[in-house]
């Protein structure tokens, strides 16, 4: 049977869920701050499109943060979906609708990184149609590489989203979050 599949943005109720999502994934980044998740909530409740969640039939199974530091460039931040929830396409859909949310705001390229090695995110990354664009070498605070990649939404257009799929964001605020 299909599954409902919504994205939309977290809310404060969603604060807990979101960490516990991050945290499954802490060996990829970490254990999350709250203020990290707590900074993005409040970014959403002033009108802007900071963090997402992924639910499937009404529970959240992912996140992603969305930055933004210059006016042409979106930027990605911490992505997790549910262990038991992966390689369902989960993480590709919470990326096709960032990079909708960032064209939709006039955005032409998206610039993500990540830190060597995590196999899985670099065949995620090359599903999806993001370019290598360099290395910073021994650059973590533990000396590991990181990875940069780059979407271009002007050369490589928008991708379809699944029709399962509802989105619930309104985008009535632009680059106001620089987060
Ligand atoms: C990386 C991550 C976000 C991918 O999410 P996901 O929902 O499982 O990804 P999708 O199902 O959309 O996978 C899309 C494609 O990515 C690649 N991929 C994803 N996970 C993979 C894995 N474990 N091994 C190899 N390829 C993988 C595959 O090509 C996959 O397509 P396929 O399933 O048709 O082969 C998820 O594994 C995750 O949360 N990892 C921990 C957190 C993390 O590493 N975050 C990145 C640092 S911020």
């Amino acid at each position: 049977m299909e599954k409902n599949i919504t994205v939309r943005k977290a809310e404060r109720s969603d604060l807990d869920t979101v960490l516990n999502v991050y945290d499954s994934s802490k060996n990829n980044h970490g254990k999350t701050d709250v203020n990290y998740v707590d900074g993005a909530i409040k970014q959403n409740e002033l009108g802007n499109v900071s963090l997402l969640v992924a639910e499937v039939d009404g529970k959240v199974v992912g996140t992603i943060k969305l930055k933004r530091k210059r006016a042409h460039i979106g930027n990605v931040g911490l992505i997790a979906i549910l262990p038991e929830y992966r390689r369902l396409g989960i993480g590709s859909l919470l990326y096709k609708v960032m990079i909708w949310i960032f064209a939709k705001e006039g955005r032409i390229k998206i610039s993500d990184q990540m830190t060597e090695p995590n196999e899985p995110m670099k065949k995620f990354f090359e599903k999806l149609g993001f370019v290598k664009e360099g290395t910073l070498r021994k650059h973590t605070d533990s000396k590991q590489d990181v990875s940069l990649y780059a979407y271009y939404i002007d050369e490589q257009g928008i991708p379809e989203i699944p029709q399962n799929v509802s989105i619930n964001i309104k985008l009535w605020k632009k680059n106001a979050d620089t987060q």
